[in-house]
This record gives C-alpha cells, structure tokens and sequence, in this order.
C-alpha cells in the first residue's frame, strides 16, 4: 500500500486525503492543532456518509477509507510516506518552512508537492535545499469530485518528479494537465476574472447575485453561479489568492474588487462563516 501525507487539513488537505484513501493508500493526515484535524475527520466522515445514503458507496468502503486515514499533530511520523502533498495557508513563509523541515525527514525517493494556487512554486522552492524535486500537485475544491489535477513546473523541477506527480494523481482517478509556474496557472487564471466580475456586477448594482448565479448556470452551462461557488471556496481564500496575484503581474482583471476586501473584513467568508453572497445561517 503506497503511503500519503497530506500536511494541512483544511478543504483541500481533507479532500485530498479522502481521495487516496478510497483509492488504496495509507493516508496521515498533518495539522499542528487537534481540534482542526478533529473537523477534518468530521468533513470526510459527512462527505463519506452522504455517499453511502445515495447508494453511491458501500458501508464497509467508507469503513475502510475511515481506517485508512490516520491524523496526528507530529511532522516526524510522516518520514517514512512516499508521497507528501502540502495544502496549508497561502503564505511563502510558512510553505517554504513546511518543505525545509520535509526535505531533512523523508527519503530522497518521497515526492513532494504543494498544492498552492496562487504563489510561486519557484519562490517556495528556492527555500530548499534541493529545488529540483518540488512540483505542484494543484486540486479543486470539491477534492472528490473534481476530476482535474494541474501539474505545475518550475524551470528547474526534475522530470521524472513531475512524471511521478502526474502517475499519483492518476492513482487517484484525476485527468492531467500541466501549467505553467506563473500566476494563476491555467485554470484559476481563466476563472478569477470571471468570479471577480461577478462581484463588480454586484457591486455596482447591475444584477442580484441570485440573478447572475442563473444566468451563469442556465446561459452558459455551468454546474454552479460564480458566485455561489465563490461562497463554497470561501471569500477569504479569493481575496488574498487574487491579492498575490494582481501583486505580481498588476493586471487589472485579478484586482480584488472593493466589495470583495469589505466581505472578508466583516467576516463574511461564505458558506464557513454563515454568510457571504447568500445567507446560510438558517440551514447551518
Ligand atoms: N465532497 C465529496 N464529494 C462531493 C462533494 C464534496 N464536498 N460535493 C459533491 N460531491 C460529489 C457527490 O458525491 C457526487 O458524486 P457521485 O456522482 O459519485 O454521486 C458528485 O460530486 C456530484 O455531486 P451532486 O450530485 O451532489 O451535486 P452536483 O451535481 O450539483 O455537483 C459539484 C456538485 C461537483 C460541486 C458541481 O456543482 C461543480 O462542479 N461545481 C463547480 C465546482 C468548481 O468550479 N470547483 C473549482 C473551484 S475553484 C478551485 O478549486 C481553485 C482553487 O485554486 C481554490
């Protein structure tokens, strides 16, 4: 059984989690509280359970994924793992701490992978020691169900690093593409311009949220509005994803919208807060 590491537990991390554990691998889950690794085990039990009441999932296989993750709050019982993606907070500092303290634990064979959005792979690698063998292993939110994966390269990144990074994230059922180490990568350089004009439209008084989350899904086909799904990922997490980005390249489609920077300061993050483009207080 080829054995994870997953270290952030948050959305990303437990969703990642979850995935390998249901396709065959031995999975800890890392965080440095236990009361985050605690929701993170609740989340995948939630996501797990409703599965199984569809019919989509046998009882003993949710059992067996339940099993297969082991949390803890000790970095050092992750040495011996194969595979260590990192999906913690969106900050240079604390990733590129997270890999120095990896690269002086695991074995030289372990591949390691960020799972960041919006920073720079190369400014998170160039904190290691050996720069060559970090690559992006880039998931979408709902981990589960979303079937993309973007492997992302620095100009230094080892190939057989990035040819082991697109052979995990097949083990896990994903399609691949690769992208560039450059703001945004593919996807989220397609959609934040989009989801951000959603809020501008908003802001400026152009249409209801309920309004443009209908046009979006009955108009052009989309699973969800922008920004309901803003909502899902948390306004937070596209405040500073957008901040870092519009930093760099000043291009003035990634420039969070002042409604956007309000939100966030009032604690209006989306669902996780109870209140973000719609109200979830109610149904909480
Ligand atoms: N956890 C686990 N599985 C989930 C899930 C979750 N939170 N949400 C949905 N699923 C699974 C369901 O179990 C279901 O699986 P089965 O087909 O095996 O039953 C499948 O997804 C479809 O779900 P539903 O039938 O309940 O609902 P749906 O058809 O409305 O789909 C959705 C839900 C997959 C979330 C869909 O609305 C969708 O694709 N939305 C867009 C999501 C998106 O754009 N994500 C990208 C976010 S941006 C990002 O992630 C970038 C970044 O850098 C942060």
């Amino acid at each position: 059984m080829k054995k994870l590491g997953v270290v952030g537990s948050g959305s990303m991390g437990n969703g990642i989690g979850q995935t390998a554990a249901l396709n065959g691998y031995d999975v800890i889950l890392y965080d440095v509280a236990e009361a985050q690794l605690a929701k993170a085990r609740q989340s995948i039990a939630t996501s797990l359970r409703k599965r199984v009441e569809k019919g989509r999932m046998a009882q003993e296989e949710m059992d067996r994924a339940l099993a297969a993750i082991r949390c803890s709050v000790d970095l050092a019982e992750l040495a011996d793992r194969d595979v260590i993606v990192e999906a913690v907070v969106e900050k240079v500092e604390i990733k590129q701490k997270v890999f120095s303290q990896l690269e002086d634990l695991v074995g030289a064979d372990c591949l390691l992978g960020t799972n960041t959005s919006s920073l720079s792979l190369a400014e998170i690698a160039s904190g290691m020691k050996d720069p060559t063998r970090l690559v992006g292993i880039h998931f979408f939110n709902p981990v589960p169900a979303m079937k993309l994966v973007e492997i992302v390269r620095t100009a230094l990144v080892r190939r057989s690093v990035a040819e082991q990074a697109k052979a995990f994230a097949e083990s896990l059922g994903k399609v691949t593409i690769q992208a560039p180490d450059s703001p945004g990568f593919v996807v989220n350089y397609l959609q934040y311009p989009f989801r951000l004009n959603a809020m501008r439209m908003v802001e400026k008084g152009i249409a209801t949220p309920e309004d443009i989350d209908t046009a979006a899904k009955l108009g052009l086909g989309h699973p969800m509005g922008p920004l309901e799904l803003q909502d899902m990922v948390g306004l937070d997490v596209t405040y500073y994803a957008t901040s870092s980005i519009y930093e760099k390249t000043h291009d003035p489609a990634m420039e969070p919208p002042e409604i956007l920077r309000r939100m966030v300061e009032e604690g209006k993050l989306g669902r996780k807060s109870g209140q973000g483009f719609y109200d979830y207080r109610e149904k909480k």
